[in-house]
């Protein structure tokens, strides 16, 4: 009891700093509570093994050893021996914290989306592609990453239980798994993909439009030629507090891909647990800025493929 009283400021920060983040692409997914270790030391409140995993993601379990675990650790917890010195650190899957999906702000990426990053990598980050490993691996080894993104909620739910209601992980699993699988299934049905707009032409008009409103709403970040050193590229923390730089566009290099469309869905879906918020406004708004990012590019169009 001590122990927890003695924990409750860090309790009530995590909560202070969470609600002074700037914008809703930082808020934690709803179910996904920020819980500091206050409870480190309690037993277990459910276990990986606890959480069935289906034939797919059981086979991915294996490539995942394999390819994964240096990096992204054990359980899917971004821990792996080699990510000390990365940055960004490799994801944790189990925070459900995904940056490049084509699901709203807050919600868990379609198997597509995860598939994806797997299968070209994120260029510019240590994460590296897997396009030789045969597509079934890589629809496998996707599955077993959401398995970890679901396991990493039924948890911290199952965490709730043992903390406020003092339950055992036996009466938990006697009790309440149906309840955990019910919720961790509705976090999978609301990660309904956007629609993607059809792309109006990129005239003049549409250019000074989407560079005024980038000059007001992007410039303090990724500066006013785009370059990625705005006032404020300096002082960004993601979730973890470590440093991280906005993207610098000249060169053309996008992290999840380089297309017009890939560019409007970052902007619609924000980049979850970094600065970059998720951008409001019509579909043209959105198209208008896609265009004034387009226009910083100065590298020849090698990337614009992928
Ligand atoms: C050499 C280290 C390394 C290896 C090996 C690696 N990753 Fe990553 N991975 C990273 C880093 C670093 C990031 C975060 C990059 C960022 O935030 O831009 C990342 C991010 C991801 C993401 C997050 C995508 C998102 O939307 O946020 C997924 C999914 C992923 N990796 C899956 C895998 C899978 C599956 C494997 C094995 C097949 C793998 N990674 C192997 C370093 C690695
Ligand atoms: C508070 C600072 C901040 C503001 C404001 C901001 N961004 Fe960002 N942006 C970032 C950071 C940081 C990243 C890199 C995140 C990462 O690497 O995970 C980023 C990344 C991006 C990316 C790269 C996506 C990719 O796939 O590589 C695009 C495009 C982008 N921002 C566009 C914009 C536009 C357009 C605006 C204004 C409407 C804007 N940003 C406003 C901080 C910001």
């Amino acid at each position: 009891m001590k122990r927890l009283l003695f924990l409750t400021p860090l309790v009530v920060l995590a909560v202070f700093a969470a609600a002074a983040w700037p914008d809703e692409a930082l808020t934690p997914p709803t179910p996904v509570r920020i819980l500091v270790p206050a409870v480190e030391n309690a037993p277990p409140a459910l276990l990986l093994a606890d959480w069935a995993a289906s034939p797919e993601a059981t086979r991915g379990k294996k490539s995942y050893a394999r390819w994964c675990i240096g990096c992204h650790g054990d359980e899917g917890l971004g821990d792996g021996k080699a990510s000390d010195w990365m940055s960004p650190k490799p994801r944790n899957f189990q925070k459900g914290f995904f940056k490049f999906r084509t699901t709203p702000s807050g919600a868990l990426p379609t198997s597509e989306d995860v598939l994806k990053v797997i299968t070209r990598g994120l260029p510019g980050s240590a994460m590296p592609s897997f396009e030789l490993v045969p597509e079934k691996e890589r629809r496998d080894l996707a599955a077993w990453v959401l398995h970890l993104a679901g396991f990493g909620i039924a948890r911290l739910e199952a965490e709730v239980l043992r903390d406020n209601e003092k339950l055992t992980r036996a009466q938990i699993l006697a009790q309440h798994m149906p309840a955990l699988k019910g919720a961790v299934a509705a976090r999978f049905a609301s990660a309904v993909q956007i629609v993607l707009p059809p792309e109006p032409a990129a005239d003049e008009a549409s250019l000074t439009r989407g560079r005024a409103r980038y000059a007001k709403e992007c410039s303090a970040c990724h500066g006013t030629s785009g370059l990625g050193d705005g006032t404020s590229s300096t002082t960004l923390r993601d979730w973890q507090g470590a440093a991280i730089l906005p993207r610098d566009f000249s060169t053309g290099k996008f992290r999840a891909g380089s297309t017009n469309a890939d560019l409007y869905v970052r902007l619609k879906t924000g980049l979850m647990g970094t600065p970059m918020p998720s951008i409001n406004g019509s579909d043209a708004d959105l198209w208008d800025l896609v265009h004034a990012i387009r226009s910083f590019v100065t590298a020849p169009a090698e990337g614009a493929s992928r």
